[in-house]
């Protein structure tokens, strides 16, 4: 079987060199890709993820038995849909099942209307309605911007000034443009976050370990928001009464909600939590796979990935198994500067092999050598799996100390609440 992945980061890799572990796998093509996923057998085409209709020919042409879609804004544009019409099989919401994520309201909207445990929130176009509802409420509160905004619209303020001007950016000063046109403002929640994630058809769904991303630029959760600098799996001191609280009272609603409003869903569910002293509580819905989670869970893998995905594209119950014990950790380096401007073209370290994985995101051949260059904010990430949160951080620390990252940089402390 030949099989296609949509997108280009460490998450792609990721699910790309899981897919390939498969025996019935041949050949495993990745658009557009990044030079470093080749080191490990994956093979690169040169196109874009909103060229639907060039990536349609190109599976029919090459005889892919399905596509896994990556990230969020091929989703939001449709990308199931148009390879649904033309006949090819696409593991992904639809673009209306993914709305879930591409507007923060349609999910408040349905949080609301199916029960699910959410923030308190208002939705704005208008500046002097969102600046008095910030007044009232008081700080700290929480303004997103309603659209998709690389992980960066959400501003957690302290102060009702900060809010304020967090919502003048978005609503006057167009700073996410048509993304920040609308923001949701909500109430902040006080407690430890979490992922959740789903393979899902319909109604039925299979739940991946819990992990744990870190979200904030630089060690002890300070500096703003990035895509995720590091995370591991499962999350040790999250009970499985927690994981069960979660499933009976967000994962099973939202899907039965979305079978009813006409939009089943087919795909990866990535539910954002923040476990409150009331309980589990949704901070986001997103539509896919997160980055940098994959790159921790999928290792934990130990059935047969492409296997499992064609069984749940089919409807038919997938054989899953998963490492039951230990964790998995990995550490996100990022180029100097993420996640506003930094330089490209940094020369990158060796792959590493072994019991270390490295996935690569923006990372890029120099011009007639297999020579490894940065090229991008996040740039590789260093992945191990061990007895405890604590062995695999030696690890992981210890290779990157060896490592030559001039240029490079990355976080000290994933994984460190859980010790
Ligand atoms: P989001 O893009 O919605 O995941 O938000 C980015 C980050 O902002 C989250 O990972 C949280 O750390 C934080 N955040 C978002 N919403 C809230 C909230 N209502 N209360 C507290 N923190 C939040
Ligand atoms: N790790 C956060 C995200 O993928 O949105």
């Amino acid at each position: 079987m030949k099989l296609l992945v949509v997108g280009s980061g460490g998450r792609e890799h990721a699910i790309a060199r899981k897919l390939l572990e498969s025996p019935q796998v041949e050949q495993v093509f990745v658009a557009p890709g990044n030079d470093g996923m080749t080191l490990d057998g994956l093979e690169i085409v040169n196109i874009g993820i909103s060229e639907h209709s060039a990536l349609i020919d190109f599976a029919k042409s090459n005889d892919i038995a399905w596509t896994f879609i990556g990230p969020d804004d091929a989703l939001a544009a449709g990308i199931v849909d148009d390879f649904n019409q033309a006949g090819l099989k696409a593991f992904g919401p639809t673009k209306l099942a993914a709305e879930l994520e591409w507007s923060k309201d349609f999910a408040k909207e349905i949080m609301v209307k199916y029960g699910v445990p959410t923030a308190a929130y208002g939705t704005f176009s208008d500046f002097e309605e969102a600046k008095a509802y910030i007044e009232k409420q008081g700080a700290p509160i929480v303004v997103k911007a309603d659209g998709l905004a690389l992980g960066k619209g959400v501003v957690v303020a302290e102060t009702v000034e900060q809010a304020v001007e967090a919502a003048r950016e978005m609503l006057l000063d167009n700073k996410f443009g048509n993304s920040g046109a609308r923001v949701v403002i909500e109430e902040f929640l006080d407690g430890e976050e979490f992922s959740l994630f789903a393979l899902v058809n319909g109604d039925k769904f299979y739940i991946l370990p819990t992990a744990q991303d870190h979200k904030r630029v630089y060690d002890g959760d300070k500096g703003p928001n990035t895509g995720g600098m590091g995370a591991y799996a499962p999350v040790p001191h999250l009970p499985q009464s927690v994981i069960d609280q979660s499933v009976d009272s967000i994962v099973k609603p939202v899907l039965d909600g979305m079978i009813r409003e006409g939009r089943p869903y087919l795909g990866v569910l990535y539910a954002g939590l923040i476990l409150t002293k009331d309980g589990p509580k949704v901070i986001e819905f997103n539509s896919r796979f997160g980055d940098p989670e994959t790159q921790i869970i999928l290792p934990r893998l130990t059935s047969d990935f492409a296997q499992n995905i064609t069984d749940i594209l089919a409807g038919k119950e997938p054989d899953i198994t998963w490492l039951d014990a230990g964790v998995t950790l990995g550490v996100v380096v990022a180029s100097d500067g993420y996640p506003l401007a930094y330089e490209k073209g940094v020369a990158l370290p060796e792959k590493t092999d072994g019991d270390i994985i490295t996935y690569y995101a923006g990372a890029k051949f120099a011009e007639n050598s297999k020579a490894l260059l940065s090229n991008g904010g996040r740039v590789y990430m260093l992945v191990t799996t061990a007895d405890s949160v604590k062995a695999a951080q030696d690890k992981i620390y210890k290779k990157l100390a060896q490592q030559e990252t001039a240029g490079l940089f990355y976080r000290h402390d994933i994984g460190s609440k859980a010790l």
